[in-house]
């Protein structure tokens, strides 16, 4: 899948393109299924709430089958080859729950400015890509982004480590004010399956979620293989080591998992 040109001017001017349904509602099915399965785990990379509630699944792709072929899916890796102009590594991969009730807060950052002091990744020629595994509405704690800010460059931030159970180079209230009174702030919504891609550098947060709806939502950080990380002080499977370039699979390729889910609801 190419964006159009109109979707590449959208990119350079915002930072961001929204695609509205980008998977199926059965492709987000099994996704959102997947999830469930990782964050009944007990693994060190699966991080909970401070009320327990799961929080963040790290690096889910390395041991779950439908967050592997997500990973390789030529919906994100082609427009991401073309936005950055070439071959692409996995940098980080999160499913982050955001459960009703209980998601809290992630506060305003830009990604790259974590990767850049914690990781040494020399530019920010990296992009994330989120996709929606549930309906994401005004109120159930959806991503809030300023278009634009992806042209301020790396800003200065603090290391939050007490707000979250996640650290986290933060901005100030001042900065935050001064760029979103230039931009504004928006909060794309849509149905499960939804794709938004935007630039590492594009400041971001979101709301806690209070509403009785859970709001899962997968983040990839794909990078250009030769911008890979030079610092290698972070768990790998929060900045992850392998920056073999990803082949893309083929566009079908969870319609397996789609199946197979048809089959088992069948039989139930
Ligand atoms: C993030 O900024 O990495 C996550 C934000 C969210 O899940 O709302
Ligand atoms: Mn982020």
């Amino acid at each position: 899948m190419k964006l159009t040109d109109q979707q590449l001017e959208e990119f350079e001017k915002t930072g961001y393109v929204f695609i509205p349904e980008c998977f199926s509602k059965e492709e987000a099915a099994v996704l959102r299924a997947a999830a469930d399965d990782v964050y009944a785990l007990d693994r060190e990379e699966i991080w909970h709430e401070k009320t327990g509630a799961p929080r963040t699944a790290f690096a889910a792709h390395t041991y779950n089958d439908a967050f592997r072929l997500l990973g390789a899916h030529p919906r994100l890796i082609e427009p991401v080859e073309q936005l950055l102009g070439g071959r692409l590594y996995m940098h980080q991969y999160k499913v982050n729950a955001k459960a009703a009730f209980e998601g809290e807060v992630w506060q305003w950052h830009q990604d790259y400015g974590t990767w850049k002091r914690d990781d040494d990744m020399p530019e920010p020629r990296a992009m994330n890509i989120s996709v929606f595994l549930d309906e994401v509405t005004p109120v159930n704690g959806p991503l809030m982004i300023i278009p634009g800010s992806h042209k301020a460059g790396v800003l200065d931030a603090g290391h939050d480590l007490d707000t979250t159970s996640y650290p986290l180079w933060t901005l100030d209230k001042a900065t935050v004010k001064r760029l979103a009174e230039e931009g504004g702030i928006i909060a794309p919504t849509g149905p499960a399956g939804s794709m938004l891609v935007f630039h590492c550098n594009l400041v971001h947060a979101s709301p806690p979620n209070i509403s009785p709806w859970d709001r899962t939502i997968v983040y990839l950080s794909l990078c250009e293989v030769s911008n890979h990380i030079r610092k290698f002080e972070r768990k790998e499977w929060i900045a992850h080591r392998d920056f073999t370039p990803i082949d893309a699979l083929a566009d079908d390729c969870l319609m397996e998992l789609v199946e197979k889910r048809k089959t088992m609801q069948a039989a139930e």
